[in-house]
């Protein structure tokens, strides 16, 4: 890998080399060589420090978007209290720890091990309870029965897998007919915007695949109906201006949109056409691909 890609990549993603592999520190992951690893020293402060780590996850604006997002389902009567919901990737466990306060029978997945640990402190320390299983999201359907959930959520894992149609189609099996598939802040490159980083790290076998907004949707089509929305992530950006690490021109870009993003503009018919059409172009800004499994 070229000398500078290194550098930025571990400076900007808190990436480590461990066996000559690039792997990002917050997850330990090396998903494409089916290899997990993670640090004692990152696991056992992290034991320590269960509160604060929550609440430092809490602080991201995906977090905070993925808090509305459960709101709404609520509200929409899509999420009950007796949905039978699985989240894929789930990382730490903060997600499935918040949707297990709304619903009774939540299993949480990730293929690393340490974070299936900390899940299991984030639900003594918030008194709920959900399943936890070490499984790679391509082989959920060796776990899980046929037609045995009702929602299906992924939030910035989907991109971690180098056979996309292959997930859909396992989420597809599991899923009862008519439920719903949420990929949720899910990184897109776009066909102008190839991001160099992402495709350096994905050669070499590590972490990310740079996929399109149409690579999200062509391989969920033989499976599920899409909708599209607009992340309210965008909304949240807005508050944490001075935490985003991006360039001063992208910077500039957010406090432009400040005045213009708002909940009623993000939902409105030709915003959304630009938005999306920006996203197919150019990726990087959040979008929602809701899927509902064809009958
Ligand atoms: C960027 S984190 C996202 C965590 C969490 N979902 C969130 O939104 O904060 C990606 C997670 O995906 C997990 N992961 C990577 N490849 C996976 C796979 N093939 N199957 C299941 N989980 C995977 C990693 O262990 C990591 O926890």
């Amino acid at each position: 890998m070229k000398t500078w890609v290194k550098k930025r990549l571990l400076n900007r993603h808190k990436c480590q080399i461990i066996n000559n592999s690039l792997i990002c520190t917050t997850f330990l992951t090396n998903p494409m060589k089916k290899e997990v690893k993670i640090s004692h020293k990152y696991l056992k402060t992290c034991k320590k420090n269960i509160q604060e780590l929550y609440e430092r996850e809490s602080l991201n604006p995906n977090i905070e978007m993925l808090l509305d997002f459960i709101k709404r389902l609520k509200k929409e009567k899509i999420l009950k209290k007796k949905s039978n919901i699985l989240e894929l990737g789930g990382g730490m466990g903060w997600f499935s720890t918040q949707l297990a306060t709304n619903s009774d029978h939540v299993v949480f997945t990730d293929i690393t091990q340490g974070h299936l640990t900390i899940a299991k402190q984030y639900q003594k320390l918030k008194n709920v309870n959900f399943e936890t299983s070490l499984i790679p999201m391509q082989n959920i359907n060796s776990v899980f029965k046929e037609n045995s959930f009702d929602l299906v959520f992924v939030s910035a894992a989907l991109h971690h897998c180098s056979n996309l149609k292959e997930v859909y189609k396992n989420v597809a099996k599991v899923l009862k007919s008519k439920g719903k598939f949420f990929v949720l802040c899910e990184p897109m490159v776009g066909l102008f915007y190839k991001n160099k980083e992402i495709e350096h790290v994905a050669n070499k076998g590590a972490q990310d695949v740079p996929y399109t907004i149409r690579n999200y949707l062509k391989a969920s089509n033989d499976f599920f109906d899409y909708e599209l929305e607009v992340s309210k992530t965008v909304l949240y950006y807005k508050k944490n201006i001075n935490k985003i690490r991006s360039s001063k021109i992208l910077k500039k870009l957010f406090i432009l949109s400040n005045k213009i993003l708002t909940e009623k503009s993000i939902n409105n018919f030709f915003f959304k056409k630009v938005y999306f059409t920006f996203a197919y172009f150019f990726g990087r800004v959040p979008v929602n691909i809701i899927l509902t499994k064809k009958t």
